[in-house]
C-alpha cells in the first residue's frame, strides 16, 4: 500500500490521479490533498477518501469555508506553508506534485528534504528550478518519477537502459489547435479558440501552453534536467495523433518509442506504482486498427516559444525561471481576454530581454519569478496599445 499526498487534487491531473486510486484500492491510499480555490471540490474529495490532512491555497475565507465543510478528523492547512507541511508528513510515501505553475517548487523541495519520492506533473518546477531541484534530489537520493506523458515515455524507454548513452530525444507534440490556422488569424485569436485542444483534455495554463507550443519549450528544459542531456539533443516532432508519446535514439542508432492512447491516467499510474505495471482496466490501444501515425517538423517561425525556451536554457541561471513566470502571467492575462494570442510570446520575449540572469538559488529563483510577473504587468501598462496590435512591425522580433 502506497500512501499519497496529492498537491493540486482538484485539477485535471489531480482528478485523474484520484481515478487511479479508486481503481486500485489495494495498492494506493490518499492521506493528504491540496487545492487553491475550489473549496467544494476539495471538501468532496476529503470526504470520499477520508483523508487526514488537507490544504487550501486561497484566502482565509476559503480556509474557513473548508474547515466548516470537513469533519473534525481532518486537519486543515493553509497556503504555501501548508503545501510544504503536507509534502513532508511522516505518513506520506509519495508526493504527487500537480499544482499548475511555479508554486510547486517549494513543496517539491520540502518533500525531497523529507526524503519523499516525487511523482512530478508540474513541469514548471524543473523549468524554473531545475538545477537546485536535481541537486537536492541527488543529495537526498530521492527519485523523481515523471508524470508528463512525454517524459514518462522516455523514462519507460529507459528502463533497463539507464547506462546507455542517449543520442537524441524526440518529444512528440500534437501541434495544438493552431497548427494549420493562418498566422494573422492565430495572432488575433482569443481564449475560446486557443482552449480547443485537438487530442488532450487539460487545465487552462497547460492547454494554452500547447497552443503556443511553449509546452514543448518547457518540456525540452524538463527533459534536459530529468535525463541529463543537452537541450540541443532534444528535438520536437509534430505527431497530430498523440499516440507515440516520445522516443529515444540510443548511441547505436536504435529508436525506442512508447505508445498509448492520449490518456494521462497511464503515465500517472506508472509514476505511482513504478516499477510495477498492474491491470487497472484503462482503455486499450487497438494497434491493428490504427490508421496512420504521421510526423512532421514544427514550424518554428510560427511557434517561437520553442526557440525562446532553448535560448533561456542556454543563457541559464534565472533565465528559465523568468521565461516561465512571464509565460504564466501572460497566459493569465490572455485568459482574462485582455490581450490577443499573439501578444503572449511578445510579452515573454520582452520580459526576458530586460532580465539580468543570476545564479539559480532557491531565493534568486523566487525573486526572479516575482520580478517577471511584475514586469509583464508593467509592459502591459506601458505598451498596451502596441502590444494589442500583434501585426505592428515594431513589436515583431526574430528569435532565430
Ligand atoms: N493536464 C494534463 O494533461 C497535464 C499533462 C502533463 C503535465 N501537466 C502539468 O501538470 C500541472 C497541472 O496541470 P493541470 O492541467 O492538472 O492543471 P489544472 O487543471 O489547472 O489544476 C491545477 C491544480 O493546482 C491547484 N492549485 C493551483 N494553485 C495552487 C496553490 N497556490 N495552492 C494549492 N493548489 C493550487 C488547483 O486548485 P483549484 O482547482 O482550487 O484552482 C488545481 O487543483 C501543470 O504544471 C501542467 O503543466 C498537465
Amino acid at each position: 500500500m502506497k500512501r499519497l499526498a496529492i498537491l493540486g487534487s482538484t485539477g485535471s491531473i489531480g482528478c485523474q490521479t484520484l481515478d487511479i486510486v479508486r481503481r486500485l484500492p489495494d495498492r494506493l491510499q490518499v492521506v493528504a490533498l491540496a487545492a487553491n480555490h475550489n473549496v467544494e471540490g476539495l471538501a468532496q474529495q476529503v470526504i470520499e477518501f477520508g483523508v487526514q490532512h488537507v490544504c487550501i491555497g486561497g484566502d482565509r475565507e476559503a480556509f474557513t469555508a473548508l474547515q466548516e465543510r470537513i469533519g473534525r478528523h481532518t486537519i486543515a492547512h493553509h497556503g504555501l506553508d501548508g503545501l510544504c507541511e503536507l509534502s513532508s508528513l511522516p505518513e506520506v510515501d509519495l508526493v504527487v506534485v500537480a499544482v499548475a505553475g511555479a508554486i510547486g517548487i517549494a513543496p517539491t523541495h520540502a518533500a525531497i528534504k523529507a526524503g519523499k519520492p516525487i511523482a512530478l506533473a508540474s513541469k514548471e518546477v524543473l523549468v524554473a528550478a531545475g538545477e537546485p531541484t536535481m541537486k537536492l534530489a541527488r543529495q537526498q537520493n530521492v527519485p523523481i518519477f515523471p508524470i508528463d506523458s512525454e517524459h514518462s515515455a522516455i523514462f519507460q524507454c529507459l528502463q533497463g537502459a539507464h547506462h546507455n548513452p542517449i543520442e537524441r530525444i524526440y518529444l512528440t507534440a500534437s501541434g495544438g489547435p493552431f497548427r494549420q490556422t493562418p498566422l494573422d488569424e492565430m495572432e488575433k485569436a482569443g481564449p475560446a479558440q486557443a482552449l480547443k485542444h485537438p487530442t488532450w483534455n487539460m487545465g487552462g495554463l497547460v492547454t494554452i501552453n500547447s497552443a503556443t507550443l511553449m509546452n514543448k519549450g518547457l518540456e525540452i528544459i524538463e527533459a534536459s534536467w530529468l535525463f541529463g542531456v543537452d537541450s540541443d539533443e532534444v528535438e520536437v516532432v509534430i505527431h497530430p495523433q498523440s499516440i507515440i508519446h516520445s522516443m529515444i535514439r540510443f548511441a547505436d542508432g536504435s529508436v525506442l518509442a512508447q505508445l498509448g492512447l492520449p490518456d494521462m491516467r497511464l503515465p500517472i499510474q506508472y509514476a505511482l506504482l513504478h516499477p510495477d505495471r498492474v491491470d487497472s482496466d484503462l482503455p486499450r490501444l487497438d494497434v491493428a486498427n490504427m490508421s496512420s501515425l504521421t510526423f512532421e517538423p514544427p514550424d518554428l517561425e510560427r511557434f517561437q516559444a520553442v526557440n525562446l525556451a532553448r535560448k533561456a536554457m542556454k543563457i541559464g541561471g534565472t533565465a528559465p525561471a523568468v521565461m516561465n513566470a512571464a509565460n504564466e502571467q501572460a497566459v493569465a492575462v490572455f485568459l482574462s481576454e485582455k490581450i490577443p494570442f499573439g501578444a503572449i510570446i511578445q510579452l515573454i520575449y520582452q520580459t526576458m530581454e530586460r532580465h539580468e540572469p543570476v545564479t539559480p538559488t532557491f531565493e534568486n529563483i523566487m525573486k526572479a519569478d516575482a520580478w517577471a510577473r511584475d514586469q509583464v504587468v508593467r509592459l502591459l501598462d506601458r505598451g498596451r496599445q502596441a502590444i494589442e496590435e500583434p501585426n505592428n512591425a515594431a513589436y515583431r522580433y526574430s528569435l532565430t
